[in-house]
């Protein structure tokens, strides 16, 4: 473990652990506010949907932010900012990747990140810790052979590689500045910039309604974060991924 302590946010990182986000669950009392702990070796990382989120060694990125002292409000729109900010620092290294609602980052139409905020709360206020995987030198082949076939790399996607070091930083800074934002203005602050980015709009999509499908089309994002949806029913909010299987691909 090295540790950075001059000023926030301050930078943890291991050579391997199970997973940064229960790595922040264990050491929350010793962690200031605002710290980011990052490894390329995770070995029983979590993902959505109870699914696991494993890194071999040097392949990618596990990175977890703890703010200290969060609003219990901000929870259900932290992903979608969290993603916004990856997704402007991707950019600016140039890789221009699109956002699929909620919790997925897609480069060339494959998924290379995925985020999962979790909080703790004591009334109004807590600790939330947010973790970002993301894919960095998998080949096509590696995620052929987990069956991750949704799944892709920067470097499979693109032939490219990340300067993950200075990526590291320039992410922990913009996320500290919009979760910020987020905070004072709300998610309608990033409405439109979110909604630019993110391919789940204008598209076909299937809902599962208690395992029954339901043809819907994505039309925008509320201010609150669901997705709103047109089918041939109505106006649908949906407010978590589970109940969302997109076209293109299905996870
Ligand atoms: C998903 O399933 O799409 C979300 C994956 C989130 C994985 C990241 S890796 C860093 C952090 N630590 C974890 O155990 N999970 C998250």
């Amino acid at each position: 473990m090295s540790r950075n302590t001059a000023s926030a946010p301050y930078f943890v990182e291991l050579k391997e652990t199970s997973s940064t986000n229960q790595y922040i669950k264990d050491h929350i009392e010793n962690l200031k506010d605002v710290t980011v702990v990052y490894t390329d070796c995770q070995t029983a990382g979590r993902g959505s949907k109870g699914r696991s989120w494993m890194i071999e060694p040097g392949k990618g990125l596990a990175l977890s932010v703890v703010f200290q002292d969060a609003p219990a409000r901000i929870l259900p729109t932290l992903p979608l900012v969290m993603g916004l900010s990856a997704a402007i620092t991707l950019k600016k290294n140039g890789f221009d990747v699109s956002l699929k609602w909620p919790n997925d980052i897609l480069l060339g139409g494959k998924k290379i990140a995925g985020l999962l905020c979790e909080g703790e709360w004591k009334g109004e206020r807590g600790f939330v810790v947010c973790g970002i995987g993301l894919n960095l030198l998998q080949s096509a082949e590696d995620f052929q052979r987990s069956q991750l076939c949704y799944a892709g790399s920067i470097l499979s996607q693109t032939g490219k590689h990340l300067d993950v070091d200075c990526w590291i930083k320039e992410f922990a800074n913009q996320f500290w500045k919009d979760y910020r934002l987020l905070c004072q203005k709300g998610f309608s602050h990033f409405l439109s910039a979110y909604s630019e980015k993110c391919v789940t709009l204008g598209k076909e999509l299937i809902l599962l309604d208690h395992s029954k499908k339901i043809l819907a089309k994505g039309e925008a994002i509320a201010s609150d974060g669901r997705l709103i949806c047109q089918t041939e029913k109505g106006t649908l909010l949906i407010h978590q991924a589970d109940t969302l299987i997109q076209n293109n691909y299905e996870e």
